[in-house]
């Protein structure tokens, strides 16, 4: 007995597991060309085919490029739950509510196992989606919900299952992560980038999600519960990627770092879990400054199981339809897992409010510069590092240099303070006459 589950399928059984997919884009598209290409593969691996039956979609007549005769179609998916002749639904529409909502707690209700690909929804209704699973013993599979391809959750829930992890962290959005990428490879401007991770498919619909750290924050969420324990997903503090500018890439590299967007949780004493989504310089030597492009990775630390990271392709067709086609082949095996790879059932826990933690910062503030005036760079260099020392701010270096055609920047990096005094700090410079526009502060990170 592999699972954990008594409403799921035997790990004895031959006959086919049949399949009920809603939502027919990108990945849905990808799940199905991927069955039938590894058809073969799959029975040799599960004793059993994985045969899909019916498919709901909002657009019926819309060429995809798949074959879709012989199959149920369903104008609304949340009918998908009631169709006797399914076995396992798989939720590939997206979105926290509405629809994908309905349709995975239908089902889970109607004792219908769910494969999902929906962070969104497993974050946010976390609670109330274990609680589902298992009032009525029906599993919830979710991996390629967290890091597309990289089998993320199997490694945090079953991988090290036996350590007591000390802290997470990783690169869990690739779009954030190909423009970051681009800009620091090819100078090339924001917008232009993200409309080629659109066009990629790497984007979510909104792409708003992954530059201001939403869909890394639904994973991060959803990877802190597997590790640590459920936590209110509303608390978990996420800050976006929107002010990071090429210079920035550049003066962090001088600096010895790498700027990547983070999700990182840690344990901390009386069973305390702080979790946050934000830009970050991390050492540029670092096994994740090393991850570019569209590529996701994940780093987990414990005791015993020392730093472990994987990485991978964290968005797209092939990768995000790899691990949905997984998940079914574990249901396929009859082996299925606790939500959270736990037998109790904790309640969601706050995070630790991130002013409150320390951590080393990078400031980056541009002078202001009237045409015609000439600046002395040196002069307000000297000014700015003592007002911020005059106000209790300890810092570990300072510079400033001048961007072709734009004002001097000041940069400085402090020594660990609560992220409270940054906070307190950034109006106090903004209001100084030396100072144009907001200044920057990111978080350094010593991850490994
Ligand atoms: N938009 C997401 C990303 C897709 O760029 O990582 C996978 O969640």
């Amino acid at each position: 007995m592999t699972s954990a589950y008594t409403n799921t399928v035997s790990s004895s059984a031959t006959s086919p597991l049949r399949l009920g997919i809603a939502g027919l884009g990108t990945v849905g598209t990808g799940v199905i060309r991927l069955i039938r290409e590894h058809a073969d593969l799959i029975k040799n691996r599960t004793g059993r085919s994985l045969e899909i039956v019916a498919v709901s979609a909002r657009n019926r007549t819309r060429n995809r490029g798949v074959d879709l005769s012989g199959l149920t179609w369903h104008d609304n998916p949340v009918d998908l739950a009631a169709d006797k002749q399914i076995d396992v639904v798989v939720e590939l529409m997206g979105g926290a509510e509405g629809s994908a909502r309905d349709l995975v707690e239908a089902s889970l209700k109607a004792g219908k196992a769910v494969v999902t690909a929906n962070k969104a929804l497993v974050a946010r209704h976390a609670q109330t989606l274990a609680q589902l699973s298992h009032t009525h013993q029906t599993p919830l599979l979710f991996e390629a919900a967290v890091a597309g391809g990289i089998p993320a959750i199997k490694t945090v829930r079953e991988g090290v299952a036996a350590d007591k992890a000390t802290r997470l962290g990783g690169i869990l959005n690739g779009t954030s992560n190909f423009i970051l990428t681009e800009m620091a490879e090819t100078g090339r401007a924001f917008a232009d980038v993200l409309k080629e991770a659109q066009d990629k498919g790497y984007a979510e619909a909104d792409p708003s999600a992954d530059i201001d750290g939403w869909d890394a924050a639904h994973k991060l969420s959803i990877l802190t519960a597997i590790a640590f324990r459920p936590i209110d997903f509303d608390t978990l503090a996420v800050s976006g990627m929107r002010a990071i500018t090429t210079q920035d890439i550049h003066q962090a590299r001088q600096l010895g770092y790498a700027i990547k967007m983070l999700g990182v949780a840690k344990r901390l004493p009386e069973d305390r879990v702080e979790a946050w989504v934000q830009p970050c310089l991390i050492p540029a030597h670092s096994g994740l400054a090393q991850i570019n492009g569209v590529y996701n990775a994940l780093t987990i630390e414990g005791p015993f199981s020392g730093p472990i990271t994987i990485s991978g392709q964290g968005a797209g067709e092939g990768p995000t339809a790899s691990a949905v086609v997984a998940d079914l082949i574990d249901l396929a095996r009859g082996h299925a897992l606790p939500l959270w790879g736990r037998m109790d059932e904790l309640a969601p826990i706050p995070c630790e409010p991130v002013e409150k933690l320390p951590s080393a910062f990078y400031l980056r503030a541009n002078l202001n510069a009237p045409a015609d005036a000439v600046i002395d760079a040196d002069k307000a260099l000297s000014e700015i590092t003592t007002l911020l020392r005059n106000e209790g701010i300890p810092l570990a270096k300072t510079l400033h240099h001048t961007p072709l055609g734009e004002a001097p920047q000041l940069i400085m990096l402090t020594r660990p303070i609560p992220q409270e005094e940054i906070n307190r700090i950034l109006p106090i410079l903004e209001e100084t006459t030396l100072i144009s526009g907001a200044p920057l502060a990111l978080r350094i990170e010593d991850l490994p």
